[in-house]
């Protein structure tokens, strides 16, 4: 079954080397890569820290990729801008990262982001269904957000499924998004499910060829 929309793949920096950072997403550019996915964890929202504004700033300039920016922190509101204004182009928030995700979604919009939610495996999919309008792109977590290298939850397969539906029913030309244990045997699932843009980190930057590693996520089964 070929996906009506073409897929998406967004490598995410945390597999990659930071040393080499620039490095790394000059390379991923060149095997194809559609969107780099940057994972901002603050300690405290999820169990691990990563980096923050600073960072993509110096990022920037080596990559002409939209900058997909998944925020894991909590709270979110007063830090948006600041990822706008260090080279974002899209911004994903957890709804429960803070009281007032309409709010939240409108401040990304303003500040010149496509808003994204992301639902954790135990989020109901009702929590996005209310603002899905004010959405360019809605992201599954097919792990437990905090680390790479997980095991992809199989469990989530049939809410993908109905996350699509929703979608559909909606009329928008909303992107659906998953987000970890992406890899050449769980991608053709997700794609099947509805999902158009694959995150992987672990899958891209651990594969000795970043070309072959996202071509091969990409394609479908004949
Ligand atoms: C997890 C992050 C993911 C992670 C994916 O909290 O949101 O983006 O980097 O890593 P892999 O592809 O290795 O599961
Ligand atoms: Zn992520």
């Amino acid at each position: 079954m070929q996906s009506p929309v073409p897929i998406l793949v967004a490598p995410s920096l945390l597999a990659a080397d930071f040393a080499r950072a620039g490095e790394e997403l000059r390379a991923v550019a060149a095997a194809g890569a559609d969107w780099l996915h940057l994972d901002i964890m603050d300690g405290h929202f999820v169990p691990n820290i990563s980096f923050g504004p600073p960072v993509i700033a110096k990022l920037k300039p080596h990559c002409a990729l939209p900058f997909d920016v998944h925020l894991m922190i909590a709270p979110v509101d007063a830090y948006i801008p600041a990822f706008a204004e260090a080279g974002a182009d899209r911004i994903s928030i957890h709804p429960e990262a803070g009281p007032h995700l309409h709010r939240s979604l409108q401040l990304i919009r303003a500040v010149g982001c496509a808003p994204g939610v992301v639902l954790n495996p135990a989020t109901p999919i009702e929590m996005v269904l209310p603002v899905l309008d004010m959405c360019d792109t809605v992201m599954m977590m097919t792990v437990n957000p905090g680390f790479g290298g997980q095991p992809f939850l199989d469990s989530q397969l049939p809410r993908i499924a109905a996350m699509r539906a929703a979608i559909r029913a909606s009329g928008r030309a909303v992107r659906l998004q998953v987000d970890g244990g992406i890899t050449p045997a769980t991608a053709p699932l997700v794609i099947a499910a509805g999902a158009d843009v694959l995150v992987a980190g672990t899958a891209i930057f651990a594969a000795p060829d970043y070309a072959a590693a996202i071509a091969g996520l990409r394609s479908l089964p004949a």
